[in-house]
């Protein structure tokens, strides 16, 4: 077992979460309860096969029964493209809604709180793309996730796919923080195969980028960036994800009907986004904007696909994150350049266990794309600037090149020289 790590004078931490978080099976049923005080007029977003199962027309009947006026949305989209955005904000207008609620998966409750951006400031959405850029609280957002994954539920972000954009695009501001999160795991109970493997190897990416992230000491007196990096609060957050996930993502992907599998993965999917969403993600993220665009591979797949590589690229800087990580995923005790390099191992066999692609030429890339990728990867400076080590174009293409022969040996060469 690895020492615990003393709280130390440099120590420092942000934490940006909704006013409550509720977890558990049947949880669901509290939304008529918190969403009472907000208001009488509720607008429900989702997409159209999620408004057709039993855990929104419970959410329905449960809103109409507490007395809400309730208007469902159902037009989302996975992916969440721009125009549908509109629609919504559309569709909420005339109802003029006193809360949002979120239900589905990330691209929904993403869409949700677009809504709630639009519906409190002057639009288009594309002049909030960035950071720090939404002026002031939104229409307060209830956020209800069928994936496990995301975690959007807690997180300050949104992403969309606006066509006028090579990658996709996102809006980060502490005001998107949805006001409630209520993680209910029986609602991910229908969830497909490729989803449940996609969005848990998503979650892992989170547990373990936020918690590899670099080490910045915040200005204090200034606007804090809306990913700080590494801290000591979202840590232990991103640990119990990490145990989770190593536990339950095959089992969740394999045994759908797995209950426990599904609950252990709804937690990791939470724990993780809460450490994320003020930690931040970093290398694996910023080269999956350039590696999806090209290949139409989902999120999930494409930050699962890139973790081990990742981890390498950091690891003589994180030894200490990765050696509690190991004790998380019951990698054996061994002097800690071995238990370091077994971990990385560990983390790879957990995501090829649910069926995430060892290397991108088994998606499709082709060698020669790898430089213009990492061109491309390299103007995401938000993310690769808080990654654990400087990544240039020249350590990113070492990254890619690695990910690309499944070689985490030359990742490591080019982690020594940066
Ligand atoms: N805001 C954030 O912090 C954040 C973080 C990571 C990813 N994202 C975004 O989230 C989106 C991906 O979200 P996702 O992976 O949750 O998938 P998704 O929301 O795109 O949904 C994928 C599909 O799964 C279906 N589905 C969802 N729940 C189901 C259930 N319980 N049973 C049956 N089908 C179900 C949906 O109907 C949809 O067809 C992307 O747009 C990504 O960029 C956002
Ligand atoms: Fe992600």
């Amino acid at each position: 077992m690895t020492v615990p790590v003393p709280v130390t004078a440099t120590e420092t931490g942000v934490l940006r979460l909704p006013d409550q978080v509720l977890f558990g099976a049947g949880s669901v049923r509290q939304v008529p309860t918190l969403v009472a005080p907000l208001g009488s007029r509720v607008l429900i977003v989702t997409d159209s096969f999620m408004a057709d199962t039993d855990g929104c027309r419970l959410l329905v009947a449960g809103l109409r029964a507490a007395g809400q006026e309730v208007v469902v949305f159902d037009g989302g989209v996975p992916e969440l493209p721009l125009d549908v955005v509109d629609e919504a904000v559309g569709a909420a207008g005339p109802h003029a809604p006193d809360v949002i609620v979120g239900f589905g998966g990330g691209s929904s409750m993403d869409l949700a709180k677009a809504v709630a951006l639009l519906l409190a400031h002057p639009g288009p959405l594309s002049s909030y793309y960035g950071e720090n850029l939404v002026p002031g609280p939104v229409c307060p957002v209830v956020a209800v996730p069928t994936t496990a994954g995301t975690g959007s539920e807690v997180t300050p972000v949104l992403v969309v796919s606006d066509p006028e954009r090579q990658f996709k695009v996102g809006v980060s501001s502490p005001y998107l923080v949805p006001r409630y999160a209520v993680v209910d795991p029986e609602l991910t109970h229908g969830c497909p195969v490729t989803v449940t493997a996609h969005s848990g190897a998503d979650a892992f990416a989170h547990a373990l980028e936020s918690l590899t992230a670099g080490r910045r000491t915040p200005g204090w007196g200034s606007t804090l960036p809306v990913f700080v990096g590494a801290n000591r609060l979202g840590r232990t957050l991103a640990l119990d994800a990490v145990e989770a996930i190593g536990r339950s993502l095959a089992r969740a992907v394999h045994t759908p009907g797995d209950a426990d599998a599904r609950a252990s993965m709804a937690y990791a999917s939470l724990t993780a986004a809460m450490s994320f969403g003020s930690a931040g993600t970093h290398l694996g993220h910023a080269v999956q904007y350039a590696v999806g665009a090209a290949t139409h591979t989902s999120h999930g797949l494409g930050v699962g696909l890139l973790l081990p590589y990742v981890l390498e690229l950091g690891k003589h800087v994180t030894t200490t994150e990765l050696l509690l990580a190991a004790d998380r995923l019951d990698v054996p005790d061994a002097p800690d350049a071995a238990r370091v390099h077994a971990t990385i191992d560990r983390v790879q066999e957990v995501l090829l266990d649910a069926g995430i692609p060892r290397t991108l030429a088994d998606i499709g890339v082709a060698r020669g794309d790898l430089a213009a990728f990492a061109d491309q990867s390299s103007g995401f400076a938000r993310l690769v600037d808080n990654g654990p080590v400087p990544a240039d174009r020249d350590v990113l293409l070492a990254l890619l090149e690695a990910a690309w022969l499944g070689d985490r040996g030359r990742v490591a060469q080019a982690a020594v020289r940066s």
